[in-house]
C-alpha cells in the first residue's frame, strides 16, 4: 500500500512501535539494565516484524524512554540504519506534575531538540512533531527555531499532533519546510473521526471532538495521518467483565472475527483501524513483543464492509444513522 509518507520514507512501514511506556515507568528511578533489554527485545521483534518506524517524545517517562532507545544504539550502532526515528516537542512536564504547559516558543524547542538529540547518543531525527497547540506561540519565533534546527540538520521532516487543519495551514504559511504529519488519537474506541464525518446537520454533531475538515485536508495535502491510542489500550482486546455493555459487545464481536481471520484480536482493532481509506499509520504502545508481532499480522486482515459496519455500530450501541 503507498502511503503520503513514502514520498518521504519509501521503505517506511504503516504500522509504528510507540515508547510511551519504556524506560522503567514515569517515576524518577533511574533506567536500569531490565529496562534497556526489554527496549531491546521489543525493538529487534519490531524490526524482524516489519516495523521500522519508532514513535517517541521529549516527555515520555521523563526522559527515559529516549534515553533507552540511545542506549540501544551504543548497543548496537547498526540499529539506526533500520529505523525511521521520530519525536516531538512541545509539552513540559516535571516529576512533580506541578503546571503542565504547552511550550512551542523558539528556546524551548531549540532546547529541548538538542536534549532529545543527545539522549538519543547523538542521533538526529527523522522526524520531528508539535506535539500539541500551544496557544501562547508565536509564529515566527516558532518557525524561525524550526528552520534553524533544520538547517544545522537536527531533524530532516517536521510533523505535528493533536492539530486541526486550520492550525496545519498556518503553520505551514510561515515554514519552507514540509509538515509531512499529523498524531491524532484514532480507534475503534475513540471513533469520533467516523462519527464527525457521519453526523453532518445532526445535533450530536456538536459533541463530537475530533476537528472537522483534518481527515480531508491531510488527505489533500499529502500529510501522513497517525493514530495514536490504536490498540484502544486494549479495551476491546482483553477479557473479562466490563461495566458497558456495548464494550462487551464489541470485545465478543472482536473475539468471534479473531477466530475467523485466524489472528489476535488486536489484529481486528487495527484491521479496523486501518482499513479507513485515509491510510493511517496506527502507533503500537505496547510493551510486549509477543503482543507487537501478534498485531501486525492486521494487515494481512481485510474485513468486508458488513464486518467493518458491524464494528462501528456494535461499538457505538447504535445503527448509524
Ligand atoms: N501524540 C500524542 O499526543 C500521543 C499520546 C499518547 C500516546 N502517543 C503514542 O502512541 C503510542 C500508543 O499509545 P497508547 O500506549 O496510549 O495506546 P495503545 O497502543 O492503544 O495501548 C497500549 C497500552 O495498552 C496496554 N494494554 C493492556 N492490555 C492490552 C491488550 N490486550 N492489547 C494491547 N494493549 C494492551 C499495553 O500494555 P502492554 O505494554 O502490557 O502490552 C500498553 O500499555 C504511545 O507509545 C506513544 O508513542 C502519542
Amino acid at each position: 500500500m503507498t502511503l503520503p509518507i513514502h514520498q518521504y520514507f519509501p521503505d517506511a512501514g504503516q504500522l509504528i512501535l510507540g515508547t510511551m511506556h519504556l524506560g522503567g515507568g514515569w517515576n524518577s528511578n533511574p533506567v536500569s539494565g531490565q529496562d534497556i533489554d526489554q527496549a531491546f527485545d521489543l525493538v529487534s521483534r519490531a524490526i524482524e516484524s516489519g516495523i521500522n518506524v519508532i514513535d517517541m517524545a521529549d516527555i515520555y517517562t521523563f526522559g527515559k524512554s529516549e534515553q533507552t532507545i540511545g542506549e540501544l544504539f551504543k548497543r548496537e550502532r547498526s540499529l539506526r540504519h533500520h529505523l525511521i526515528l521520530q519525536s516531538k516537542v512541545g509539552i513540559k512536564l516535571t516529576p512533580t506534575f506541578d503546571v503542565k504547559q504547552y511550550d512551542l516558543s523558539g528556546d524551548w524547542i531549540s532546547s529541548s531538540v538538542n536534549a532529545s538529540i543527545k539522549r538519543l547518543h547523538d542521533n538526529n531525527l527523522d522526524i520531528l512533531f508539535l506535539h500539541r497547540p500551544d496557544p501562547l506561540m508565536q509564529l515566527d519565533d516558532t518557525a524561525n527555531a524550526l528552520l534553524k534546527l533544520h538547517e544545522q540538520g537536527k531533524f530532516e521532516y517536521l510533523a505535528v499532533s493533536n492539530m486541526h487543519a486550520g492550525q496545519i495551514a498556518w503553520l505551514q504559511s510561515a515554514l519552507n519546510i514540509p509538515i509531512i504529519a499529523n498524531q491524532l488519537e484514532m480507534s475503534l474506541a475513540s471513533s469520533d473521526f467516523v462519527e464527525d464525518g457521519i453526523t453532518t446537520n445532526m445535533a450530536q454533531n456538536a459533541q463530537n471532538g475530533f476537528p472537522r475538515g483534518t481527515l480531508e485536508y491531510c488527505h489533500q495535502a499529502g500529510v501522513q495521518l497517525q493514530a495514536w491510542g490504536a490498540m484502544a489500550q486494549g479495551l476491546y482486546s482483553s477479557e473479562g467483565e466490563h461495566d458497558d455493555k456495548n464494550v462487551m459487545a464489541t470485545r465478543a464481536l472482536v473475539a468471534k472475527y479473531a477466530e475467523e481471520f485466524g489472528v489476535d484480536a488486536n489484529a481486528i482493532v487495527l484491521a479496523w483501524l486501518m482499513q479507513h481509506p485515509s491510510n493511517i499509520q496506527p502507533v503500537l504502545g505496547t510493551t510486549n513483543p509477543e503482543r507487537l508481532a501478534l498485531a501486525t499480522k492486521a494487515l494481512d486482515v481485510k474485513l468486508t464492509r458488513e464486518q467493518w459496519y458491524l464494528l462501528f455500530e456494535t461499538r457505538r450501541g447504535i445503527e448509524v444513522p
